[in-house]
């Protein structure tokens, strides 16, 4: 028996916020698929992920929501976990990077490193928040990309081209937390200095050789994953720090490093590391046999996370020694929806936890939408119109008219017992030649990662099938020759049985229902294309509906949805630039009675009010005489910022500013508070 192994790993998600359909079309739903079908051919393979709960993806969430980074890792941990498990994800692990386990191994790990003379240490200058008092890496910073001029590109990445940046690299730099320029002041670091490995990982990329030896065939790797490697090298690699001047993350192993921690980057890849032992620990393996020797590692990932695993990780695993490099790193380009980039901040998105919660029955036809149109070569799109499409064109009508065909005729005609082939004409050797060639074909695909087109294999086989009985006819051929459609319907139920094997992979719940109808199970990979799956007098069972329509009104209501909760869809003012939590509590807003009223001469907008804030009376202009009479405003309850800097406006100081609604005909209104609401409550 071969030692055999893979060790498969999906790209850790931040806990900074719930999965949605893009993440899943692009990592995870691959990532199961690739693994099914392994364990279906009896591979030893271990499915790996778990939270990244480090980093400023989540401490800044927790600034924004004026919460905890542990309130926040541990809500969204669960929401995720429960989406990946109600949506059949097979991780034999999902672990998380705030276990002890984790902190222990990540940090072993970056001991092992500095001992063996892999890190330099070095002082060097850094923005500085002077406000927060904070260093500012990752995305506490912002600023326009050096290489593409995409104007929110992050200190350490831009999100658009996929480049690796350092904060120093960004042009026209602001602090995240406070928006405004940062200082520059010195702190020391421990750096990874990544151009002494641009001569060995030149040659692992392009030609998947390392110190001599045949690893992989670059031409297995997406053309995407090496050029954007290739691009990078070619360009120089500079030393990378490793480590951050922060409080939440793994703290550095050292005397001298109060105050920092790991970089996210570091650590959060150990995680597959770290989960891979927790998993061993509790099942009486061994760990290091997934790491090493005769074990594959494949990293499913999406494209902005190409550099961490095809130059970063494989630098710390090689510094470390003892590990085998990433046979394959298969990474998806970006899924966008209905025309429109995922965007969870003007929430236009399909959130993976809340589509199943609406459809629990629509799991595995979410999947097979997904794979569909699955981002594996370009960006792709998902829309409610081809949801709908691919659903009822091809799963209900290809699939499910020739498994329910199949079912029913053989229980009408043989009370549900298979009958058993007779003389076969060349339609029938045609068309089980062709049956047989089917696995080979699917197998080949994923093996390479097309599981797009896998999986319209799969489906071309149910359009066989269909093809089959359209051309033999066997409603017919009932009537005056029963020995012909013995033959035509078994087969039929050969096709069936095969059909639930190849499916398996790709809709694991589907294909288990096809199982359920035929009565026969077989989880072997190796048994898909056989003509003998069903023996003559096996009892199937009955069929019911494997694969309900989609109606219209489900379409426009899902459509409907998506417009109604996103804001830019109307005519109103885009949303404003984010602002923190520390910011918005800077605001003194407070319910104000105002107790005067008059016009400011020669002013045809402005009033001059006066204003009870239950801390004093004072002035405030506002410019709204075109819209309100004085005498009707007085006594009227209102929201007044209080803390805005005094100015004159016509030689009249207002000390405030009253705060109106306006609608899109510009009209205004007060913002009042209901009843029992005096001068002086607080708005926030
Ligand atoms: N959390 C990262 C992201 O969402 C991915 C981390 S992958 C790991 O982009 F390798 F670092 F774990
Ligand atoms: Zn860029």
């Amino acid at each position: 028996m071969s030692n055999q192994k893979y060790t498969v790993t999906a790209a850790l998600p931040y806990a900074n916020g719930p999965l949605h359909l893009g993440h899943v079309a692009g990592v995870y739903l691959p990532a199961d698929i690739f693994v099914r079908f392994l364990r279906m051919n009896k591979e030893d393979v271990l499915f790996v992920c778990g939270s990244d709960e480090h980093g400023a993806a989540i401490t800044l969430r927790a600034k924004k929501e004026g919460t905890t980074p542990k309130e926040i890792v541990d809500r969204y941990h669960s929401i995720n976990e429960k989406a990946f498990s109600d949506f059949d994800i097979s991780f034999d692990i999902y672990s998380r990077t705030s276990k002890e386990i984790h902190h222990k191994t990540a940090q072993e790990y970056f001991k092992k490193l500095d001992e063996n003379g892999s890190f330099i240490q070095k002082t060097t200058e850094q923005y500085y928040d002077e406000e927060f008092k904070q260093f500012l890496a990752d995305r506490y910073i912002t600023g326009t990309c050096p290489n593409c001029g995409h104007e929110s590109a992050y200190g350490d990445q831009c999100e658009n081209c996929g480049t690796a940046l350092s904060p120093t690299e960004l042009k026209d730099p602001k602090s995240t937390l406070s928006g405004k320029t940062p200082t520059l002041k010195e702190t020391s670091h421990w750096f990874l200095p990544l151009d002494r490995h641009e001569d060995w990982l030149r040659e692992w990329i392009k030609e998947g050789k390392f110190e001599g030896e045949e690893l992989h065939n670059p031409k297995d790797w997406r053309n995407q994953v090496v050029g954007q490697c290739m691009s990078w090298i070619d360009g120089g690699l500079k030393p990378r720090a490793m480590t951050r001047d922060l409080d939440w993350g793994v703290a550095v192993p050292k005397e001298d490093a109060d105050g920092k921690v790991l970089y996210v980057w570091l650590d959060a890849p150990i995680g597959y590391i770290s989960a891979t032992k927790e998993w061993a620990e509790a099942n009486g393996k061994n760990w290091e046999d997934y790491w090493t020797g005769d074990s594959e590692l494949i990293h499913f990932i999406g494209k902005d996370n190409i550099v961490f695993h095809a130059i970063i990780f494989p630098v710390l695993l090689k510094e470390h020694g003892g590990f085998n490099l990433p046979k394959n790193v298969p990474a998806y380009e970006f899924l966008n929806l209905e025309g429109d980039k995922f965007s969870t901040s003007r929430n236009w998105a399909v959130w993976l936890h809340e589509f199943i919660e609406e459809n629990p029955d629509k799991v595995d036809e979410l999947k097979y939408v997904l794979t569909s149109i699955a981002p594996e070569s370009k960006d792709s799109e998902f829309t409610w119109k081809e949801f709908q499409a691919r659903i009822n064109n091809e799963l209900a009508d290809i699939l499910g008219n020739f498994i329910n065909r199949a079912v029913v005729l053989t229980n009408k005609y043989y009370d549900g017992k298979v009958p058993a082939r007779g003389e076969l004409h060349d339609v029938d050797n045609d068309v089980l030649e062709q049956l047989a060639g089917f696995p080979e074909k699917i197998a080949g695909l994923i093996r390479k990662y097309k599981l797009r087109e896998a999986q319209s294999e799969a489906m071309n086989l149910a359009r066989l099938g269909n093809k089959y009985l359209a051309e033999t006819e066997p409603w017919k051929l009932a009537k005056t020759d029963m020995e012909r459609v013995n033959t035509i319907m078994n087969i039929a139920l050969q096709i069936s049985a095969s059909l639930s094997i190849v499916f398996a992979p790709f809709l694991p719940k589907k294909a288990q229902k096809i199982g359920e109808f035929l009565n026969f199970e077989s989880n072997n990979w190796e048994n898909a294309g056989n003509s003998d799956l069903l023996e003559s007098g096996h009892s199937i069972g009955q069929s019911s509906i494997l694969i309900s329509k989609v109606e219209d009104k489900y379409v426009e209501e899902q459509v409907e949805k998506l417009k109604n909760t996103n804001m830019s869809n109307s005519n109103l003012p885009p949303q404003k630039d984010e602002v923190t939590f520390d910011d918005f509590m800077k605001m003194d807003i407070r319910v104000g009675e105002i107790i005067d009223a008059e016009k400011v001469p020669k002013a045809d907008k402005l009033l001059k009010l006066t204003v009870n804030t239950g801390i004093d009376q004072r002035t405030v202009v506002s410019g709204i005489a075109e819209h309100f009479a004085p005498e009707d405003i007085i006594g009227k309850k209102v929201s007044v910022l209080l803390n805005l800097a005094p100015r004159k406006i016509r030689g009249v100081e207002s000390q405030g500013m009253i705060l109106m609604a306006e609608n899109e005909d510009g009209k205004l209104s007060f913002v009042s508070p209901d009843e029992g609401f005096d001068g002086g409550c607080e708005i926030r």
